[in-house]
């Protein structure tokens, strides 16, 4: 036989090799789901709920300082960094959600509840991109400087303020649009755990 016949039959077990291992992990999926999102789903979690929340307290309490006091703007920038990191990790974990397995939620709520939380993932995913950019235009356009860990942004716009009124609206439309859904999605997570006693606060929590 030739050294090509050879290399094309190895060629073709390995193939056959590697089919029959994903479909063991497809069927080890199946009969053994996770119990658990796993360790980088966590992490982004709620390391980014976190930083939302920072950054969402830094915008609510700098009303309360006086305009071009050190404190406000100190709790404008907290805003501003942690929205800054928030869109700058956020492309990681699209990429790691492609990947996840979801583990089940036992015993399976109704399909509505299921379609509910779809939405409001993905209503928090589209947020988590458009606000940092709408935040950081209209920063810009109405004349703040916005620098990112002590390194000034390039300009995405020069001074505009009609524009920046338009754009800050938007901002504050969708961040307020975000607080609501947040709250419902928290008052979710709690209800499910304590009334419903299943599983979804569970999985997101590190396994015991
Ligand atoms: C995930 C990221 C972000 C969220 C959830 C968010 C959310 C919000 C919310 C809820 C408000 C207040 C709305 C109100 O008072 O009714 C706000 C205001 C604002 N945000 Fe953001 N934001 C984010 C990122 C950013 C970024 C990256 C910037 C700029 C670089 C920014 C700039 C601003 C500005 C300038 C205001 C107006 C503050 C004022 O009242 O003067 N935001 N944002
Ligand atoms: C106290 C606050 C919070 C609690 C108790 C909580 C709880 C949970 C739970 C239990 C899940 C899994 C539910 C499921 O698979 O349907 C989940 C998923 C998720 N949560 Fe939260 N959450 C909180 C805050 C936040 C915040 C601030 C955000 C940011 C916008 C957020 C965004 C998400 C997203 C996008 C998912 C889908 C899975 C993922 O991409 O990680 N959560 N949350």
């Amino acid at each position: 036989m030739t050294r090509l016949k050879w290399a094309i039959i190895a060629h073709s077990r390995l193939e056959k090799n590697a089919a029959r291992i994903v479909t063991n992990m497809e069927l080890n999926m199946q009969h053994n789901p996770p119990s658990h999102y796993g360790v980088v789903a966590r992490s982004f979690h709620w390391g980014m709920a976190l930083l939302i929340f920072a950054g969402l307290a830094g915008v609510e309490l700098h009303g309360f300082f006086e305009k071009g006091g050190d404190a406000r703007a100190a709790l404008m920038s907290i805003h501003f960094q942690t929205g800054l990191a928030v869109f700058a990790l956020i492309w990681f974990r699209l990429g790691a959600v492609a990947f996840r397995p979801v583990p089940p939620i036992i015993p399976e709520p109704p399909q509505w509840q299921n379609l509910a939380a779809k939405f409001t993932h993905l209503a928090f995913y589209a947020a988590m991109i458009a606000l940092p950019v709408l935040g950081l235009l209209g920063a810009q356009a109405s004349g703040k400087a916005v620098n990112l860990l002590g390194m000034a942004m390039p300009l995405f716009t020069g001074e505009d303020k009609a524009f920046a009124k338009e754009i800050r609206e938007i901002h504050e439309t969708i961040g307020n649009v975000m607080i609501g859904l947040i709250v419902l999605h928290a008052a979710a997570a709690f209800w499910h755990h304590f009334k419903q006693r299943d599983n979804t606060l569970l999985r997101m929590l590190p396994p015991k």
